[in-house]
């Protein structure tokens, strides 16, 4: 008699918001796209389990989000449209929330994903438990343990992680922090960061993995700079291109947009980025400005016009990579870039006060300088001669402790058991 087949189809409605978001979750949309793997249920029937993935976009961001669906070919079923121009927090929570319940009522989604700690993903997992949804954190377990640092992702994970049913840390020290607050261990798979994946996709793309070559041979990358208007009225056209860029000896990579260095924190970034130029002449700096405006106030007050510093709108990710890999020191207060930063093998300061990735100090690749000018220009002059000595490279270590590049296949399998078995690592 043959054997019977049954089938089985899981519903998983994939949420994201920004920029970060799409990076992390390309992977996981495109392991449950081609997860369709048959599994013995141990009665002498196969049952073949297979996705079907809803993407719902938010829309918290949308011209920085835009270009990144694009190159990871994702095409949502669902945009909330929620982003208004300098958004609230609260007000854009309640839209979130408000877009996500019809979203649910009418998709009825076996588990709901979510990334991070963004304002989205926290909405988008308090809807899915309203409605009694299942939820699964991708990057759970990230924390500084102090509540206004980073604001509000250090309380939006934490709030997350406690709505959760599956949480997927990336590394074994963001599993003991959810062990810390409680959470099951049954409930908690250590996957390595999705940020891998994204990266290893892009570079299979467009280059090779521990090459120099990212761009397309014979295409020429040119980089708008930052169209918006300056205080002074001034409005820059000049366009940089490739050729432009591979003649700068130092280049040093900037991004910064973290609400808890609004004010005096951005202002002293600034100074110290015009600090390290002034001591550093063969240094050129490349500053792609966040569109949120409190930042590009900030930055445009301060740097706009200034010699060797390059204001340039956000950039592609295969344009942000090349930089990244081109770059003799990146200066930011991003997360993902305290991630990338030792699957490249380039040195970063972090401006923050305080890091949830311990795990990219640990591994020598980044330093925590606090918003402080005087330690910021410290560090970067430091690490500049390390680069240039070649003693930088000689102390990078070889593993990654971010993972592996496989993080979204282990998370589409958890899912398929329903969150039974352990991957090793
Ligand atoms: C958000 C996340 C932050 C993440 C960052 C990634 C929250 C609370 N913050 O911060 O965790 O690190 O994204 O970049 O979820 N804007 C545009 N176009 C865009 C994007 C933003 O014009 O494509 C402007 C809008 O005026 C918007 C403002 O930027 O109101 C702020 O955007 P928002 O998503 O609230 O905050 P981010 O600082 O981007
Ligand atoms: N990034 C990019 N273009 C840019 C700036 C950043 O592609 O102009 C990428 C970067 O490589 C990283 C991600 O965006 O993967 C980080 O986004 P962001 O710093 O906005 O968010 P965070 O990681 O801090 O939440």
């Amino acid at each position: 008699m043959a054997a019977q087949t049954k089938s089985q189809t899981i519903k998983v409605l994939v949420v994201m918001g920004t920029r970060p978001e799409v990076i992390k979750l390309a992977p996981v949309i495109e392991a449950l796209q081609n997860g369709k793997k048959a599994g013995a249920s141990g009665t002498g029937k196969s049952c073949k389990v297979r996705f079907k993935t809803i993407i719902c976009l938010t829309g918290q961001h949308r011209e920085m989000v835009e270009p990144f669906l694009k190159i990871f070919g994702i095409k949502p079923d669902y945009d909330l449209r929620v982003m208004q121009p300098d958004q609230h927090l609260g007000e854009l929570t309640g839209r979130v929330l408000a877009g996500m319940k019809k979203v649910l009522e009418v998709e009825k989604p076996d588990w709901l994903l979510v990334q991070g700690d963004t304002t989205s993903a926290l909405a988008a997992a308090l809807a899915a438990f309203y409605h009694r949804i299942k939820i699964g954190h991708v990057e759970a377990g990230l924390r500084t343990d102090d509540k206004y640092n980073p604001f509000p992702e250090e309380i939006n994970r934490r709030l997350i992680s406690h709505l959760a049913d599956l949480h997927f840390a990336p590394t074994g020290l963001a599993r003991k922090n959810l062990l810390r607050e409680g959470i099951s261990p049954e409930r908690i798979f250590v996957t390595g960061n999705t940020v891998v994946d994204a990266l290893k996709m892009i570079l299979k793309k467009t280059g090779r993995v521990g090459g120099v070559q990212v761009a397309v041979p014979g295409e020429v990358l040119r980089i708008q700079e930052a169209r918006k208007e300056s205080p002074t009225g001034a409005v820059s056209t000049a366009k940089l291109s490739f050729a432009e860029i591979k003649k700068i000896k130092k280049l040093i990579l900037v991004t910064a947009h973290r609400r808890e260095s609004f004010g005096p924190g951005m202002e002293n970034i600034c100074r110290a980025i015009l600090r390290v130029v002034e001591s550093e002449k063969s240094a050129e700096v490349i500053f792609p400005v966040h569109l949120n405006p409190a930042v590009r106030r900030a930055v445009f007050q301060h740097l706009l016009g200034r010699p060797r510093i390059h204001l340039v709108e956000p950039l592609d990710y295969v344009t942000f990579i090349h930089l990244m890999r081109r770059a003799s020191l990146i200066l930011t207060d991003s997360g993902g870039i305290q991630e990338e930063a030792p699957s490249l093998g380039v040195p970063a300061v972090v401006m923050r006060e305080t890091t949830e990735r311990p795990e990219a100090i640990q591994a020598g690749v980044a330093w925590l300088a606090g918003t402080d000018p005087d330690t910021i220009t410290r560090l970067a002059l430091r690490l500049l001669k390390k680069v240039e000595s070649g003693e930088f490279r000689r102390g990078l270590r070889r593993r990654n402790p971010f993972g592996d590049g496989r993080a979204g296949q282990r998370i589409a399998l958890l899912l398929k058991r329903g969150g039974s078995g352990r991957p090793r690592r």
